[in-house]
């Protein structure tokens, strides 16, 4: 299943009536499954969850734990970036040089690496004292 596929017929089922931007999230993981995600958000504003952290949520619930690939589509004028705290939750389990495709509903999209996206990302690596 194309992630690009994926990740916009989920972003149909966005709960988004606060900010009114629907967003999906396609994740390929190492084993070749697919898992998806959409924003969720709360009238209690910071609660809300973005697509990735549920196509993260998705996976690992499904039982996979590293990402090869990520997409993720929004109707927005220019491609959507992860924002801070998803590149980070998406460092958990891909590595640097995973691509992540960034798709808006109209057809443009601009691909970059982890690396790219998180360079300096704090990582486990970084605990070795402890
Ligand atoms: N959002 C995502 O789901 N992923 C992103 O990469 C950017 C932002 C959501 C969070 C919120 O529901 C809405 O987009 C507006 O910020």
């Amino acid at each position: 299943m194309p992630l690009l596929e994926t990740a916009t017929a989920i972003r149909e089922k966005a709960h988004a009536p606060y900010s009114r931007f629907k967003v999906g999230a396609a994740i390929r993981s190492a084993s070749g499954a697919v898992y998806a995600g959409c924003n969720v958000e709360n009238v209690a504003y910071p609660q809300g969850t973005c697509a990735e952290a549920g196509a993260i949520a998705a996976m690992v619930a499904g039982g996979d734990t590293k990402i090869t690939e990520v997409l993720v589509i929004a109707d927005s004028p220019a491609p959507v970036p992860p924002c801070g705290g998803c590149r980070q939750k998406l460092s958990e389990f891909a590595d640097g040089d995973v691509q992540v495709t960034m798709a808006t509903t109209d057809g443009l999209t601009q691909t970059m690496t982890m690396d790219q996206l998180l360079p300096g990302a704090f990582t486990a690596s970084h605990m070795d004292r402890v």
